[in-house]
């Protein structure tokens, strides 16, 4: 119905539900949204629509930590002032931002977390995949549904090669600084049927106050989990233990619309798998090694949705049908700043099947 009589039309609830319900079926489907051109977003209007995804949802979605410091997550991290679900993230020096002052950010650099490193002279041309993950605490908090990404500043355009140095030779052309996608989705689909048997009927169980647990550990050269050599911090060393915190997942998330099953594992810090048949695997060695052999075709060149980010751009995330990592290296003075929100979840994800999802 047009309107001439002058006034600024404006939107009732209704038509905004009806907007909502329209991302909404869009994430679900397509696991990975870009909206152009949205650097006026508030921190508030972040918060807001990320947590619309689950409005009973309230706290940061990797929680808090008893001893934050000691949390591989930790460094990372810088949390908006009035609006402390949403934290910034990015490198090098800035001076003022929503509250904040003379911030240094430091975008993470494989040769920090993973056992190998590219050699400092191809440090430029070269790069990894930082780390594979799910934005989750894993210990306590359900993993959140949703992760919004606004890209505030971004250094100006070169390219670099991701490799995988694994053997295979793999490698990918990726902008500098990209984020990294792959789909939980295609990583199930490119099972074997024996494997997809197995991935259905089969549990994972997170190491308690998982980050500090891995916090000595060292990453594979694909980002995809750790290698095993005995560097985890002993239980006995942890904080205190809550029994009922620690976290026993389907490996396979239904999705909400179209009732797929996805592949979510954040493969850093398993510990144990728990089979159909209550066996309990708990060899960390074998428990990785399955993991990733499972994940593994999954993050293939030819899967990796690598986002060339552009200032402005928002980016939404299905937190429970992707893995994503962080990429490249920058230089000292090559400032970047985004703005990161994701809220713990209300409930678990839901399993394969009635009866296989978590408590
Ligand atoms: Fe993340």
């Amino acid at each position: 119905m047009s309107s001439n009589d002058g006034r600024i039309p404006v939107k009732s609830v209704t038509s905004f539900d009806a907007d909502f319900d329209v991302i909404r079926d869009a994430l679900f489907t397509h696991q990975v949204l870009v909206f152009k051109n949205q650097g006026g977003t508030s921190p508030k209007a972040q918060y807001e629509l990320t947590r619309r995804f689950d409005p009973a949802a309230t706290s940061y979605g990797h929680g808090k930590t008893i001893d934050a410091k000691r949390s591989i997550l930790h460094p990372d991290l810088k949390t908006i002032p009035h609006q402390p679900q949403v934290q910034v993230i990015g490198n090098g020096f800035v001076s003022e931002y929503e509250g904040l002052k003379d911030i240094r950010l430091k975008h993470p650099h494989h040769k920090t977390f993973h056992a190998t490193a590219i050699p400092a002279q191809d440090d430029l041309d070269f790069t990894r995949f930082y780390r594979w993950h799910i934005d989750a605490a894993l210990y306590g908090l359900a993993p959140p549904v949703a992760t919004t990404l606004l890209a505030v500043q971004v250094p100006g355009g070169r390219r670099q090669i991701c490799r995988y140095d694994d053997g295979t030779g793999d490698e990918l052309d990726v902008p500098l600084g990209t984020t990294a996608f792959v789909s939980g989705y295609t990583m199930y689909d490119l099972l074997s049927e024996a494997d997809k048997e197995f991935a259905r009927s089969t549990k994972v169980e997170y190491a308690p106050h998982p980050y500090i647990w891995i916090s000595n550990a060292k990453s594979c050269s694909d980002g995809l989990g750790l290698v095993s050599q005995g560097q985890e911090i002993p239980l006995s060393d942890l904080p205190p233990i809550e029994e009922d915190k620690i976290q026993i997942l389907p490996l396979c998330w239904r999705n909400p619309v179209t009732g797929k099953l996805a592949l979510q594992v954040h493969p850093s810090p398993v510990r144990k798998l728990h089979l159909a048949d209550g066996t309990v695997i708990n060899d960390l060695n074998k428990v990785r090694e399955i993991v990733h052999r499972l994940q593994r075709p999954g993050i293939a060149p030819k899967m990796v949705y690598a986002h060339d980010w552009k200032e402005g751009d928002f980016v939404l995330f299905h937190n429970r049908g992707v893995l994503h990592s962080v990429v490249g290296a920058f230089a000292e003075d090559e400032v970047r700043l985004f703005r990161q929100c994701n809220v713990a979840a209300s409930h678990f994800p839901e399993g394969p099947a009635e009866g296989l999802a978590a408590a």
